[in-house]
């Protein structure tokens, strides 16, 4: 009796050890799989990356206004393909995205750039003890990433043509650049919304030369065409003479356009700037042979007002702005 009573008592204690050992062995090794249905569901542990991404014109994709206006609300169902896209290591990296069903609004999300079809995510080291289970993922940080969106309008084959290509630096590199604390890489990605990083990508030099005024805008810092992709983006080169103290303001004088014109606009020409080319234009003009200034605007869409005209007076926010004296 005393003996089987304590031959259960070490079973009993011995599955009681197991049980125990299962239970804290379980979380050190694989975590439990987790299923994300919303982007919302990351900021729980990615606090940073979310603030960014949520500042970011990605995060926006679906319910910018301008796009909205431009798609018909998304009558046109083409525009949902990259606006609201499918995981893209589903749809293939670097090939054409697919339009989603669900959760639309998130725009291009966390899980459209990092998801992977087993359930876990694209990172750079395998960590299987995390509830995302990140895997190593040399395509994660490549061009053929950010290729399946942004190469409809040539923006990726631009940049193969450039020096940066032959040095290896790639999209990431410039748009998502490591932040000051080592933390990882800011996911805010600016463009054309941002006129700092706009005012990055060009240099402006004004200079006389032969009598005349030498503009010359080049492509010091832009790893493509300036400007690039959306079609609509414009850049305008303006002069006007400096008026004498107390006259009235002159007013601006347009100098040239840097754009890619719509399939229908088949009277103009294409005339983005490659990287590191140079565009000269020279002023051939009485009017500027005294002081002058000359600047360069950026416009997201064409059809906004030019920000230098009718009123000269318009107090724009130039990218650029010289002041030449006579
Ligand atoms: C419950 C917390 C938690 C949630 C929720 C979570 N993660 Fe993670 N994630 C982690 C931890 C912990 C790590 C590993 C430590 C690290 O690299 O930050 C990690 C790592 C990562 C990495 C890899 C970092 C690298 O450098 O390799 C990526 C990418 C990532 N998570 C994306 C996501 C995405 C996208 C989501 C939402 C779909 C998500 N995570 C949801 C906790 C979480
Ligand atoms: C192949 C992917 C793709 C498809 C399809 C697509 N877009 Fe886009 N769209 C983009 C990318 C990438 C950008 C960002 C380009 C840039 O910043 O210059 C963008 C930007 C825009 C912008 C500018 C938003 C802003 O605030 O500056 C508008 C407007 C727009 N798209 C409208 C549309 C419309 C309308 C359609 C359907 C006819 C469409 N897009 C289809 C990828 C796509
Ligand atoms: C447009 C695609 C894209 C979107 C959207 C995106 N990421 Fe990333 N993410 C990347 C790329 C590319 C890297 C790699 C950057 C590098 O290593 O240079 C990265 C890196 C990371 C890392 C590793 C640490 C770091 O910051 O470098 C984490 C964690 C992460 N992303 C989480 C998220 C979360 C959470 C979201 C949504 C709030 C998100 N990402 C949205 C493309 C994206
Ligand atoms: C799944 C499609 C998709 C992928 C992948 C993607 N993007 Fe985008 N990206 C977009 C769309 C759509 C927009 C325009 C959103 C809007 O303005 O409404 C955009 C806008 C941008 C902008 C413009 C911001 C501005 O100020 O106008 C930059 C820069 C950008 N993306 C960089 C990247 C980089 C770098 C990668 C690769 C790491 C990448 N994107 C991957 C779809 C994508
Ligand atoms: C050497 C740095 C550099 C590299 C490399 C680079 N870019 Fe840019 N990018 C810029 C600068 C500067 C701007 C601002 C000028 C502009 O908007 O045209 C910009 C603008 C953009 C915009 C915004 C255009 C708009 O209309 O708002 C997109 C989209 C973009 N880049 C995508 C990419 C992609 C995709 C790659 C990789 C193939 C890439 N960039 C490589 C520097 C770089």
């Amino acid at each position: 009796m005393i003996r089987a009573q304590t031959i259960l008592g070490s079973v009993i204690a011995l599955l009681g050890v197991t049980a125990v050992v299962l239970v804290f062995r379980t979380p050190a090794e694989v975590a439990p799989a987790r299923s994300f249905t919303s982007s919302q569901q990351c900021k729980e542990c990615h606090a940073q990356e979310h603030a960014e991404w949520s500042a970011s014109q990605h995060a926006h994709s679906w319910l910018n206004p301008d796009v909205r206006a431009l798609s018909n609300d998304f009558a046109n169902t083409d525009c949902i393909d990259c606006h609201a896209p499918q995981e893209i290591y589903s749809t293939g990296i670097g090939a054409r995205v697919l339009p989603r069903a669900s959760r639309r609004a998130e725009g291009v999300d966390c899980i459209a750039c990092h998801a992977l079809p087993d359930g876990g995510v694209a990172g750079t080291k395998d960590n299987p003890a995390a509830p995302c289970r990140p895997q190593a993922m040399a395509s994660l940080k490549s061009v053929d990433h950010c290729a399946g969106c942004h190469d409809q309008h040539k923006t990726v084959s631009q940049w193969r043509e450039t020096q940066y290509a032959a040095q290896g630096i790639g999209c990431v590199e410039c748009h998502m650049p490591a932040r000051a604390d080592g933390s990882g890489h800011d996911h805010t990605m600016h463009g054309g919304h941002s006129l700092e990083t706009v005012r990055k990508a060009v240099t402006l030099v004004a200079e006389r030369s032969k009598g005349l005024v030498r503009v010359a805008l080049t492509n010091s810092g832009a790893g493509h065409h300036f400007p690039t992709d959306e079609r609509s983006r414009a850049a305008d080169l303006w002069w006007r003479p400096v008026a004498p103290q107390g006259a009235p303001a002159e007013s601006w004088r347009h100098l040239w356009r840097f754009r890619s014109p719509y399939r229908h606009e088949v009277d103009l020409v294409d005339t983005l700037l490659p990287s590191a080319a140079t565009k000269e234009v020279w002023v051939d003009d009485p009017a500027s042979l005294g002081a002058v200034e000359v600047a360069l605007t950026y416009k997201r869409t064409p059809y906004w007002k030019d920000p230098l005209r009718p009123d000269p007076e318009t107090e724009a926010e130039f990218v650029h702005r010289v002041v030449l004296q006579p």
